[in-house]
């Protein structure tokens, strides 16, 4: 039987620009993302530095744009000046968050030489947990003042006598949960937020700020949070945080295959709070979201249980999912969602970037290899060009027990007039069967088919590893055809595809 899905896309349905800040990642100190993962010294890649060559040409090539540092749950306990300064000079400190220990062997300096390595924009999260408005003064001063004060004399002695220019600076993580170190209720967390946006401020207007926001659409304080913590903060600062993070629980699998829905949900509940509160102010100004943690992630799973007692180990192994097919497309449809927010969702961060929720794994001392997410990040980061355009999707529906009722496919487009270059990102996100798609192109003139991938694997449990890293990756989509200014072709159940067209020669 026949499962039509008709997409309509024309240049005129304008997003937003196309903002490279969308494809964003995180690197926290926890398990092995730093240790082990971007910084391993005795590793045979390793550079001068210690950092993983490897991990860093995975990096370049996944098209990261900008890597939160350094947590997290970590940064609420962290006193960043353990991780500045001769290396041997370091304390031990015993991380509460993960139960574990962290020599400081990577700090400051060591994150901001790797992401310039790794050709990224750092964002750095302060400590608002266990600290407060001057720890986050003397972080901003240590890094972005030009040399002439203690702290930035301390920078230059260091070996950096240039400001860093770190521009995003999120005040504190997840503070509405009761898990955060130094937890705090809206109303403690609206004025410790506003006092160090303020003083920041001082430092340097021109700071990009973030205030958290809520730790998941499901937190009882959703919305009340965004309305008390705007209410206060809103003249101070440039964005409020979302975090998401998915998984099948309870063999749910059409639930999950719908997560993209939650995150629609949530954008558009914040960005309704936020111009709330710009209507309650009469403020000119509109509030981004900065979507500074979203994934995959099975949190219920034996690997992401911290050590207990005794037991304070250096990087242990700690929320190593191994991604499947069906990961990678639900993954591939929170891409979709983020992309056509790109009116209010001004920044994102895939939480994380290696072995911790990971697109990047790496064996101590041996191989890194892609995990199945890294092919829908990375393709849509490389071919997502121009202006962000909204695809109205006509097709057919599942039930399921979180949202009721879905739509089968889900799909985002970027068009650059400049270059003439379409990208069509698409989902079938029913376990059913396939769908057969059809989109008119007509309106963005004669148009060749470039390309046409599709992720999809028979077993949708199927996963990589070390030993098989192209179990799942994308694959020519033969059955996609143009003709006449119409796209055609099949989309297998659980799939995610890009459909690449650019302008036909004259
Ligand atoms: O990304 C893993 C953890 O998830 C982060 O430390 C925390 O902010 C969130 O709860």
């Amino acid at each position: 039987m026949s499962r039509p899905v008709t997409l309509t896309l024309n240049p005129a349905f304008r997003v937003a620009p196309v903002r490279r800040r969308t494809f964003g990642a995180f690197v926290e100190h926890l398990g092995r993302c730093v240790y082990t993962g971007i910084h391993e010294p005795d590793h045979p890649s390793a550079d001068e530095q210690g950092f993983r060559t490897d991990v860093l040409e995975l990096t370049r090539e996944l098209g990261v744009s900008s890597v939160r540092y350094p947590g997290g749950n970590f940064v609420s306990g962290y006193r960043w000046e353990d991780g500045v300064g001769p290396v041997e000079d370091r304390p031990v400190r015993h991380d509460l968050a993960w139960h574990s220990s962290d020599p400081n062997t990577v700090g400051l300096d060591e994150f901001m030489a790797w992401a310039k390595k790794a050709e990224v924009e750092p964002m750095y999260a302060v400590n608002l947990g266990t600290r407060g408005v001057q720890e986050a003064l003397d972080v901003l001063e240590y890094a972005n003042a030009p040399a002439g004060t203690a702290l930035s004399d301390q920078r230059a002695a260091n070996g950096h006598p240039e400001p860093y220019k770190i521009s995003m600076w999120c005040l504190g993580n997840e503070m509405d949960g009761p898990w955060q170190i130094g937890h705090k209720n809206a109303e403690e967390y609206a004025r410790v937020a506003t006092e160090a946006a303020r003083a920041m401020r001082m430092e340097d207007p021109d700071l990009e700020l973030i205030a958290c926001g809520s730790s998941s659409s499901q937190m009882p304080t959703f919305g009340a949070w965004e309305n008390t913590v705007l209410t206060e903060a809103y003249e101070f600062v440039d964005m409020i945080s979302a975090h998401a993070y998915y998984s099948e629980k309870d063999d749910d699998q059409a639930s999950f295959l719908a997560s993209a829905d939650d995150m629609d949900y949530f954008i558009d509940s914040v960005v309704a709070t936020a111009d709330h509160v710009r209507a309650k102010l009469k403020s000119d100004k509109r509030i981004m979201i900065s979507f500074d943690e979203w994934n995959v992630w099975y949190q219920h799973r034996a690997e992401s249980r911290p050590p207990s007692g005794d037991d304070w180990p250096v990087a242990p192994v700690l929320l190593e999912d191994i991604y499947s097919a069906q990961d990678a497309v639900v993954f591939g449809n929170l891409l979709i969602s983020l992309l056509r927010h790109s009116d209010r969702v001004a920044s994102a961060s895939l939480a994380q970037l290696v072995n911790v929720i990971a697109p990047i794994m790496t064996e101590p001392g041996g191989r890194a290899w892609k995990q199945t997410t890294f092919h829908p990040f990375a393709l849509t980061s490389r071919h997502a060009k121009g202006e962000v355009l909204q695809v109205n999707v006509e097709a057919p529906s599942f039930e399921n027990p979180r949202f009721g009722t879905s739509s089968s496919a889900d799909s985002v487009a970027t068009w650059d007039e400049e270059s003439g270059s379409l990208s069509v990102f698409v989902v079938n996100r029913d376990a059913a069967g396939a769908l057969d798609l059809g989109v008119d192109l007509s309106a963005f003139g004669d148009l060749e088919l470039v390309e046409a991938l599709t992720l999809h694997h028979e077993d949708p449990y199927a996963a990589n590893s070390a030993d098989a890293p192209d179990t799942v990756s994308p694959r020519e989509n033969t059955t996609v055809s143009l003709e006449d200014g119409r796209l055609s072709g099949e989309l297998p159940a659980i799939s995610w595809s890009i459909i690449r067209l650019a302008r036909a020669a004259a």
